[in-house]
């Protein structure tokens, strides 16, 4: 097996919120670490604004295909014009609000690692499932659309983010036990399918906090956090970066 090589990872969400006011805030005074990557997700019409930051930049969705009439979406060269180097896929609320399938997304996963962007590939089952305890099936299923898709090699070139959906903005973090078993589950099927997966970098998200995050990214396979309400606050989003380094 590979040397174990994996960079913790603290990457915010901001969703659609935020203010050109609060971004200036964080470029003038977010300060990222060498020990671990930063990344800031931001809604799109911001990212221009963004380029000075102390923090990688990326954007919360991008289109499966490269150009054309597609009105309203936003092409991975644009996004790569901007200085974009991440791009979250298949977050549960795009594919919930959009109706973004599987298949979708494995078609967006590929458009990116095309481009040579890296995706933030975003799993994880909704309340019924973790209820059924089917979770693992449940996210095995969303990663083998991606595999059928994008070959093996896919994994060289992704971050894979767990998200349980009845965690996301609500307040109810999966406990570090319940994170630790599943981003397990997801290591030992991706190194069934490339040896890289040991390298790969699994984010946690679901109401991570300045309180809660140090407890989660103790864990072996849980290697830092996607978070989302926490990132629109300074104080708290450094704190969480502080936790991952
Ligand atoms: P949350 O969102 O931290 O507000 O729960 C996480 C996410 O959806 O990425």
């Amino acid at each position: 097996m590979m040397a174990n090589v994996r960079k913790p990872m603290v990457a915010g969400n901001w969703k659609m919120n935020g203010s050109l006011a609060l971004l200036k805030s964080f470029t003038d005074s977010l300060e990222s670490s060498s020990t671990i990557d930063t990344v800031l997700c931001l809604p799109a019409p911001y990212l221009t604004a963004a380029s000075k930051g102390d923090f990688a930049l990326g954007a919360q969705d991008c289109s499966q295909f490269e150009s054309g009439a597609h009105t309203g979406d936003i092409s991975v060269s644009m996004l790569k014009e901007l200085g974009v180097e991440y791009i979250i896929i298949g977050h549960s609320e795009r594919r919930q609000d959009h109706a973004e399938s599987n298949i979708v997304v494995a078609e967006k996963v590929q458009t990116v690692i095309n481009a040579g962007l890296i995706p933030i590939l975003c799993v994880g089952e909704p309340l019924e499932v973790r209820e059924a305890n089917q979770q693992n099936e449940f996210v095995l299923e969303q990663l083998q659309a991606v595999q059928t898709i994008c070959g093996n090699e896919f994994i060289d070139n992704c971050v894979i983010a767990y998200e349980p959906i009845w965690a996301i903005g609500t307040g109810k973090t999966a406990s570090p036990e319940q994170a630790q078993e599943v981003h397990k589950f997801i290591r030992t099927e991706l190194l069934k399918w490339n040896s890289n997966a040991a390298n790969t970098q699994l984010l946690y998200g679901g109401s991570v906090n300045a309180s809660n995050a140090e407890a989660l990214f103790a864990n072996e396979d849980i290697d830092g956090g996607l978070i989302g309400g926490a990132s629109l606050k300074l104080e708290d989003f450094a704190a969480i970066c502080k936790a991952a380094g």
